[in-house]
This record gives structure tokens, sequence and C-alpha cells, in this order.
């Protein structure tokens, strides 16, 4: 089956009732026939559910999905990205280990390596976005996992998988990446050699603001270790959560390439607007990892940022003149969402960090909508004003 077909066929079984779309698991447990029953399905001689926690019909199906169009072995879902990120670390690392990971991550990973990972004394150390040359030189005999997001938020800034995936398996280390901006439908970076790729499904998955969730998905054996911690620990995604979020998926590759279709036009607009000093989009020539983002990805996803000239006071009334265009936390919804990395989701960096990950003052993101392209281009270029 091919990747609209997986999104959309791989269902749960039928009920008795043969509904066409599968219905809503709304219950925390499962009943057993009998104490035999009970006693088996807890020593887990048989595969079924028994509490929401530990899996459900709806998780199941989601899970199932992602799995298959991510090309991994199992996987497990959680409340949201973030929870699938810290059990991830949280499942397979020991005290003493150490991470290696891409500078430019979500800022809530920057808060996990520097202020919470060190409470259990694991520790991080950065490189780069472009200098994946210096990776070898920060392993130690501790280090177990080398992390990247690709491409990054804020800066858009593209990994070259193949590259980072051939280091992590020269040195044995635990390849994981957040796949959250490309989709498991413009990018799978189980093919470079990922072991995991964990996605905030909250974004483009779910695709309509709605509801949070996350998913980690691999190599059996490193999903049996997560699905362990998470069935003690209890991060599970809720199930109403996972069958809107199975039912979004549906939709993904057609809503992903018209966001990808927007977000290309919209960088061209604003490539050639005077106010604006630069624009950053993967599949844009000017982007410095254009060759890499053109073997890695399908398309160039629907987050694009810009550096208005000005600095701060400018950005700020570029953002109050929006009229149609949101200012909003989230990314990857069908409205056209425009934020200020440096005062808000990124705003716990200091500002030395700030300049080390490419957020100036004047950086503005676009996580670019399904309304007309005409009508979004309308919207940002109307908003610098004639000053
Ligand atoms: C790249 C990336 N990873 C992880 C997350 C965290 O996801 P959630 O908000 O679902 O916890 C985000 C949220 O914006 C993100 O952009």
């Amino acid at each position: 089956m091919n990747f609209e077909t997986k999104a959309i066929r791989l269902q749960t079984d039928r009920s008795q009732f043969q509904e066409h779309s599968t219905p809503l698991y709304l219950t925390s447990s499962f009943v057993f026939e009998d104490a035999e029953d009970m006693r088996s399905s807890f020593a887990e001689e048989k595969e079924r559910n028994l509490y929401s926690r530990f899996s459900n019909p709806n998780t199941a199906e989601f899970v199932n999905k992602i799995v298959s169009l991510e090309g991994a072995e199992a996987g497990y879902a959680f409340a949201t990205g973030m929870s699938a990120i810290f059990s991830t670390f949280a499942a397979l690392l020991s005290s003493g280990d150490h991470i290696i990971s891409c500078r430019s991550v979500f800022g809530s990973t920057h808060s996990l390596f520097t202020k919470y990972l060190p409470k259990w004394n694991i520790s991080t150390s950065y490189f780069n976005a472009d200098e994946t040359n210096l990776i070898e030189s920060l392993i130690t005999d501790h280090t177990k996992i080398l992390y990247v997001e690709t491409p990054t938020n804020p800066g858009v800034d593209v990994l070259d998988l193949e590259i980072i995936g051939s280091i992590a398996k020269k040195y044995n280390l635990l390849f994981i990446v957040d796949n959250c901006f490309a989709t498991p439908y413009l990018q799978n970076p189980i093919q470079y050699g990922a072991d995991l790729v964990v996605h905030s499904a909250t974004k483009l998955i779910d695709g309509q603001g709605r509801v949070l969730g996350g998913v980690t998905v691999g190599k059996k054996e490193l999903i049996r270790e997560i699905y362990l911690f998470s069935r003690n620990t209890g991060p599970a995604m809720s199930p109403f959560n996972a069958w809107i979020l199975s039912k979004s998926l549906e939709t993904l590759s057609v809503r992903v390439e018209k966001h990808c279709e927007n977000a290309l036009n919209l960088a061209h607009s604003l490539e050639n607007n005077e106010k604006v000093n630069f624009v950053k989009y993967p599949f844009l020539k000017s982007h410095p990892n254009y060759e890499v983002a053109k073997k890695q990805m399908k398309l160039g996803g629907n987050i694009l940022v810009f550096e208005v000239k000005g600095g701060i006071k400018y950005a700020q009334k570029f953002l109050n003149n929006l009229k149609m265009c949101s200012l909003s936390a989230n990314l990857g919804d069908t409205r056209t969402i425009v934020t200020h990395p440096a005062s808000s989701t990124h705003s716990k960096l200091s500002i030395e960090d700030l300049l080390k990950v490419g957020i100036t003052e004047g950086l503005i993101r676009v996580s670019v909508g399904l309304e007309n392209s005409d009508d979004i281009i309308y919207d940002l270029t109307q908003a610098f004003g004639d000053e």
C-alpha cells in the first residue's frame, strides 16, 4: 500500500456493528472473561487491551499508522510531543550518560537538556547546525544518544540525516530524530539510520489546532523499554485524542502538499520584499542546505522564517499590523500563524544562546496555513506598512 492508502486504510478491526469509520473507544479499562483470562493477560501471555494507560484500540490504530508511515517496527503514543521526548530519554538513559544534540532544538527540549536531565546526572553537548563535522569530537565513552531535529524550530536549518546517521552507526550511538516539521509524509529518518523518530502530533499531524499528542516509533526492543517506562509512569495519549489524530492522518498527504505550495509562494514573495533582510525556507535555492533538503525531503514543509529590517521594534509593529494571520503558540494549523520566537517559544534562552541558534530580534516565524495563498501573501505584505 502507498502512503495515502495506509493513512486511510490501516484501521482497527470492525466490531459487531460493522462501522465504516473507527468508533471512539472511550473507556479506561477492559473486562476479563474469568480469573485465568485476567492472569494470563497481565502476564502478557496474550496480546489484548487491559487498561488505557497501557493500550487502547484508538491509540493502537494511531500508533500503527505512524509506525507504518515512518517505516518503523513499533511505537507508543503520548499525551504531548514533549512527553514523547522526555519519556524516550527517561526510559533509555541512566545516570552518567551523555547526549550529543544539535543546538537548534525546540525550546522545551533545550530546557530538558539544560535544566532537568542534569538533575539525574545526564549531560548534553551541542553542535551547531552547520557544524556536523564536529560531532565526532564531542563523543565520549558515556555518549549514548545522538539527537537532532530537522528542519529545526524555529530556524528551519536542515541537517544531513545521511551523514549524522552514519556517525551514529560508526560509534554505536542511538540516533533519535524529531521529525515534527517534516511529518512522515515529507521525510522518513529511519531510511537514514534513525533508531527512533519522535513527533509532536499536535502540529501538522492534527493539522487543525484541536488536540495535543506525541508519538515515538522505531526499533522494537527500544520501544519495549519506552512502553514499560510509560505504562508505569503514565504519559499515555487519551483515546479521544488518538481517535481525532488517526482521522487527521487520513488527510495528511493532501493537507501537507497544499501547506508546502502556500509556503513556497509566500517565501518567493518575501524574497522580493525590500523590508526583509533574508528569508529562510528549505526549498528556496538560497537556503544554505537546499541540496540536502532536496535529497531527504519530498517538499519544503510549511514553516519559514524571515528577518524584518529594524529589529524588535519593527518586528512588533509588523505583528500588530496583521489583520488575518493569528498570533499563536501553535504551528501546523489550517490557519496561518505568525510568531516572534525571541519573545515567545524560545524566550527561556539567553541572548547569547538565541544568537547561537540564529534567533535574532527581528526574526519572524510563519506557519503557513491552508487559506488561499493570495490572501496569506496579502496580509503579510500589508503588515509591513508604508514607513
Ligand atoms: C519540533 C518540536 N518538537 C516538539 C514539540 C513539543 O510538542 P508538544 O507541544 O506537543 O508537547 C514542538 C512544539 O512546538 C516542536 O515544535
